[in-house]
């Protein structure tokens, strides 16, 4: 084929192409995007992180949403300013490109008149300069704010008078393990009381991470940024806030199954309240012996296997710590409503509320069940 006639080939499968096919992309792409924009609608997309739960549940009882937007915490007031920042850069270069993109297609479009190729420009120092000037300083400003909110994020400023407060959070598949190393034999899972600031008082909260099993992330918006969780590897993240009140967040790293059942509340106290719950938390557990029945069932029906009870024989390491069960308000890690109800549901088959977790049916009797929903209930 010579060529000509390659040339000729070329504008005849062009000139097939029919004209409304750049159309129909075009009408792809706005459905597409109307489409995500109504199943957002359709979800109750907005902005929360949890599951819409039931009317009155205490996964439901904090009525903030978990928004990235709505910070009380320095770390997080940083991230967001840095989006706002970073929208702010791009959404004016967006503006400059295309509009400058729409106006040439426009103008210099071309026309009936029109007759070979327009004069071509090599060399013009003042365009070169231009684009590659404009993107240097821009990548570098961005560069800067990034490395300062990243340090921002990493470690707090240490105030004079800043009393801070330690926890060491292992994540498991799936709950979170809390130790506070200030609290001897304070040990609890899945709800993190910490205690709030005051202006003359920072208490920052300093996380130390550390994973049994996988990869996971602790993220609670409104606190501070994700951070992950390595199995073999310690990660620090901190938060302090003046304001009290219950912050929802959730495993950020998909680690199995149930990564979406891996809820995360946080409990910013009082100091004075603070106190008193975590010396009430490290005090062993004392069992009313009205509950004995229940105890027993604990001990013999393999629960002791996995679980400690602080102030009992039980010391199981591989399930979450169930000393002052009773003072939590959610269980399986924010799966389920810390009920009488809920909890029988639970120890008759926990594959039903959360399918895949380590906690196998037990087979228990009616009897049994209750006995034990009796005795877990009274440990407060
Ligand atoms: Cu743990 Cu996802």
């Amino acid at each position: 084929m010579s060529w000509k006639s390659r040339q000729c080939a070329i504008s005849v499968s062009r000139g097939e192409r029919p004209w409304w096919a750049g159309w129909l992309c075009v009408g792809l792409v706005v459905v597409a995007l109307a489409g995500r924009r109504v199943d957002g609608a359709e979800t109750g997309d907005n902005g929360e992180l949890t599951p819409p739960a039931r009317q009155g549940s205490a996964r439901q009882d904090s009525t903030q949403i978990n928004s990235v937007f709505d910070t009380v915490s320095p770390p997080a007031d940083s991230i967001r300013d840095l989006f706002y920042l970073v929208t702010a850069i791009t959404g004016v270069i967006l503006l400059l490109v295309g509009g400058m993109l729409i106006y040439c297609i426009i103008r210099f479009r071309q026309r009936k008149s029109d007759r070979g190729e327009p004069p071509q420009l090599y060399g013009s120092q003042p365009i070169e300069l231009a684009w590659t000037v404009a993107p240097l300083l821009t990548v570098f400003v961005l560069l800067m704010v990034v490395i300062r909110t990243v340090a921002d994020t990493r470690r707090p400023e240490i105030k004079k008078d800043a009393e801070p407060v330690r926890v060491r959070v292992i994540g498991h598949r799936w709950w979170w393990e809390y130790q506070y190393p200030d609290y001897p034999g304070l040990t609890t899972a899945n709800e993190l009381h910490v205690p709030g600031s005051a202006k003359d008082r920072p208490r920052p909260v300093h996380l130390e991470l550390e994973s049994a099993d996988v990869v996971h992330s602790y993220w609670v918006p409104r606190l501070a940024g994700k951070t992950d969780l390595i199995p073999g590897h310690k990660n620090m993240m901190w938060f302090q806030t003046e304001q009290e009140g219950v912050y929802r967040g959730q495993c950020a790293e998909y680690c199995g199954t149930q990564h979406a059942n891996m809820l995360i509340r946080v409990v910013v106290d009082s100091p004075d309240t603070f106190k008193t719950w975590a010396a009430h938390q490290a005090a062993p557990q004392q069992v009313d012996p009205q509950f004995a029945a229940g105890l027993k069932v604990f001990m013999e029906r393999t629960c002791v296997n996995c679980h400690a009870i602080r102030g009992t024989e039980a010391k199981g390491t591989v399930g979450p710590d169930l000393t002052h069960l009773a003072t939590r308000k959610t269980l399986a890690a924010g799966a389920i409503d810390n009920t009488p109800e809920k909890l029988a549901g639970w120890l008759r088959d926990p594959q039903t509320d959360k399918p895949g977790c380590d906690m196998p049916s037990l087979r228990l009797t009616e009897k049994e069940i209750q006995d034990l929903v009796g005795f877990l209930g009274s440990l407060d």
